[in-house]
């Protein structure tokens, strides 16, 4: 009998313990087959009880089914202690985990493209110069001696800007327009020879990359947005030959040594003499022009209060969608604007 009540208070005084040991949900089911699995030793207990003379059950009674209410109760509670310690620890954040790297895009093509020119005209000793995309009147056309009369100013090709007379005086209604507008956004980076000449003094060596703007109509080699790379020397015994050798040094150092380059004679209000620039496409089988060039006008000189008899200057202005796709294969100028991935993943 003493023996029997020794055993009800062992299997409930080693069960507390080992659940007070339980780590995990491993070591829980573990602990509950050992007390209370069907051949556990709760049940092991209730089998003493059932088996023993009726006035021995009723001292084991008690505390034999007290052990089990316990134990039982200890088990629930120790249960619940671990699920919340699991999901706790499914929640916690690892600071020192190394992060989850995030996907960067490249820099659109063009932009590289204008980088290495920037880069290559500058080991050549050329500076970088902007200008605005909203330009006037002066610097888009009559400084670079482009009359009035000159079918560059035809307002179907350009984008005119209206700008209002007077200046708003509250009401929206007050507000009257120009009905000779003199803003547009640039046809040419030209205008900005001009805004670097009325800056600075000779010796001048800029290049000028930025975007032009023509209501052009689209195809494969024409937007009405592109880039132009310009470019403007103006120094003491500038001549011709300058101009030439440096575009030349330009194309091979940048298309290859062997690249087929041509000059076409051409006017230019700004220019005189004045020429176009053709490289020959491989994989299009045909020449596609970069753009122009020429000697700086007299008259651009003296626009800027720079004096031709003392100064002469070169100047060119090419297109950099061509330059790049003349570069990288490129068969389509729309391939730029398009914002396909497949395309801009490619560089
Ligand atoms: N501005 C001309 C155009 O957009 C290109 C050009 C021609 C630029 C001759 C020049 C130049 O600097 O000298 O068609």
């Amino acid at each position: 009998m003493a023996d029997a009540l020794a055993e009800v208070e062992q299997v409930l005084q080693q069960g507390e313990a080992e659940l007070a040991a339980v780590r995990g949900p491993e070591d829980l089911e573990q602990w509950r087959i050992k007390y209370l699995g069907s051949k556990g030793r709760v049940n092991d207990l209730m089998e003493l009880l059932r088996k023993a003379p009726p006035e021995q059950k009723k001292v084991l009674g008690k505390p034999a089914n007290a052990a089990k209410g316990k134990l039982t109760a200890a088990f629930g509670a120790r249960q619940q202690e671990i699920q919340q310690a699991g999901a706790a620890e499914g929640e916690a954040i690892d600071v020192t985990e190394p992060g989850l790297q995030p996907e960067i895009g490249n820099r659109h093509i063009l932009m590289k493209v204008i980088d290495e020119l920037v880069e290559l005209f500058g080991r050549m000793g050329f500076s970088v110069a902007t200008g605005p995309e909203v330009e006037d009147d002066f610097h888009n056309f009559v400084a670079l001696n482009i009359p009035e009369s000159h079918p560059a100013r035809d307002p179907l090709d350009n984008f005119y800007l209206q700008k209002p007379a007077t200046e708003p005086t509250g009401s929206p209604g007050s507000r009257t327009l120009n009905p000779e507008p003199s803003l547009l956004l640039r046809t040419q980076t030209s205008t900005v020879q001009i805004r670097v000449m009325e800056t600075q003094k000779p010796p001048i060596r800029v290049v000028v990359p930025g975007r032009v703007y023509r209501p052009d109509t689209v195809d494969a080699t024409h937007l009405f947005m592109f880039h132009q790379l310009e470019a403007l020397v103006v120094d003491k015994n500038v001549t011709m030959v300058d101009l030439k050798s440096t575009i030349m040094q330009f194309v091979r150092a940048y298309f290859g040594p062997e690249t087929k380059v041509r000059f076409r004679p051409s006017f230019f209000p700004f220019t005189e003499p004045s020429a176009e620039v053709d490289v020959w496409f491989e994989d299009l089988s045909r020449w596609i022009e970069l753009g122009g060039c020429g000697m700086v006008h007299p008259n651009v000189l003296k626009a800027c209060k720079i004096d031709p008899e003392e100064y002469s200057g070169w100047a060119f202005g090419f297109g950099i969608e061509r330059i790049a796709m003349r570069k990288y294969a490129i068969n389509d100028i729309r391939h730029f604007v398009e914002n396909d991935v497949r395309f801009l993943r490619q560089f």
